[in-house]
């Protein structure tokens, strides 16, 4: 830390110092609307993609503290244990929250937020998975937190979202990716647990967490969100029907989220991975009638993506080159949607 940094940590800001220059890292984006109308802060030679029409170079960035004040400049501070989980304060970058943050796509887009000099709540049922992947984000140099809990039930939604706002200053970026696959069962053999179980988390709680953090967009006058929908969102052969049918109903929400809001400022879209190397469990039931049913149709496959390729579509997405992209369901799947 150098001289003439101040140290706050009451205020859960450990070292700003405005007019500084943040951290010399990749560019970074603050979402659409009314940040773009700040008065400008410094000037790099860095001309990267993204940067908004007009600006000579890239911009080093806003950051709020806690009490909402908006400095320009940050740069990193130190770190500290906050809400059960390891946290720097100090870089500016947007305020992103990534739910399924501990695993697989969501740990790659939390990663790869964190790296851009996003501040990323990394929320996740698995709090020490969810701890692992802000450790490895601070050693990396970013900046997150984390949130364990069950996000289909609302006190979590609460908590995720008081912990954006309070510690990062608002949402501007909501990635819901949090899911559980279904056994692979034929609807005749779902029983209500897994019905039930599968749609809670898959649909209710994006549902839930996008409703909860919709306030703080609207009040900003913008606002990014992300769904993890599914191949299986596109058609009735990658998945059982309770899988199927949340992620088809994610794209319904991400829809209808997008057309209701696009004058606020808003933007929703979906991703829909195809087969994706990572640790989400697939228990097929075998003495159920879908697996049997769907195996012929896995044949059109492609080849299986590395979650870090799903979490660059979730980036774009989410960045300001992606300004114009609203209500997409973009199929990240080598081909699949397309056979
Ligand atoms: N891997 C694939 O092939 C594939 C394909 C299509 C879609 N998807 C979707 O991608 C998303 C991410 O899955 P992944 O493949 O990275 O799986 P993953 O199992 O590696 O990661 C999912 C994470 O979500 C968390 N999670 C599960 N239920 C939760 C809950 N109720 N509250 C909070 N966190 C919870 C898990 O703990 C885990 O860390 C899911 O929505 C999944 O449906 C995955």
């Amino acid at each position: 830390m150098g001289s003439g940094v101040r140290t706050d940590p009451a205020a859960g800001v450990t070292g700003w110092a405005p007019g500084r220059a943040a951290s010399p890292r990749a560019p970074r984006w603050f979402g659409d609307g009314p940040r773009e109308a700040l008065p400008p802060v410094r000037r790099t030679r860095h001309a990267g993609p993204g940067r908004p029409p007009g600006v000579a170079g890239r911009r080093t960035g806003y950051g709020q503290d806690r009490a909402g004040r908006t400095h320009r400049g940050f740069h990193r501070g130190g770190t500290s244990l906050a809400d059960g989980a390891l946290m720097t304060d100090g870089p500016d970058g947007r305020s992103v929250i990534v739910t399924g943050g501990g695993s697989g796509i969501g740990r790659a887009t939390a990663l790869a937020f964190a790296a851009q000099g996003d501040r990323v709540v990394v929320a996740d049922l698995d709090g020490a998975a969810a701890d692992a992947v802000v450790i490895e984000a601070v050693r990396a140099g970013g900046t997150a937190t984390a949130v364990p809990g069950d996000l289909s039930e609302q006190a979590v939604v609460e908590r995720v979202t008081a912990t954006a706002v309070g510690r990062f200053g608002g949402v501007d970026v909501l990635v819901n990716n949090a899911g559980i696959m279904d056994s692979m069962s034929a609807l005749g053999d779902v029983d209500d647990a897994e019905w039930e179980r599968v749609i809670r988390v898959n649909l209710t709680a994006p549902f839930l967490l996008t409703r909860a953090v919709l306030p703080h967009m609207l009040a900003a006058g913008h606002g990014v969100v992300v769904n993890t929908a599914s191949e299986a969102a596109l058609r009735g052969s990658a998945a059982g029907a309770a899988y199927t049918a949340s992620k088809h109903g994610v794209v319904g929400l991400t829809r209808s989220l997008a057309v209701t809001y696009r004058g606020n400022g808003i933007r929703a879209n979906a991703v829909c991975p195809g087969g994706t190397a990572t640790g989400i469990a697939v228990a097929a039931d075998p003495t159920a009638h879908g697996p049997s049913a769907l195996a012929p149709h896995f044949v059109n496959l492609g080849r299986v993506a590395r979650p870090e390729e799903q979490a660059a579509v979730i980036l774009f997405l989410a960045s300001q080159a992606a300004s114009h992209i609203n209500g997409a369901i973009l199929p990240v799947d080598d081909g699949w949607s397309a056979v």
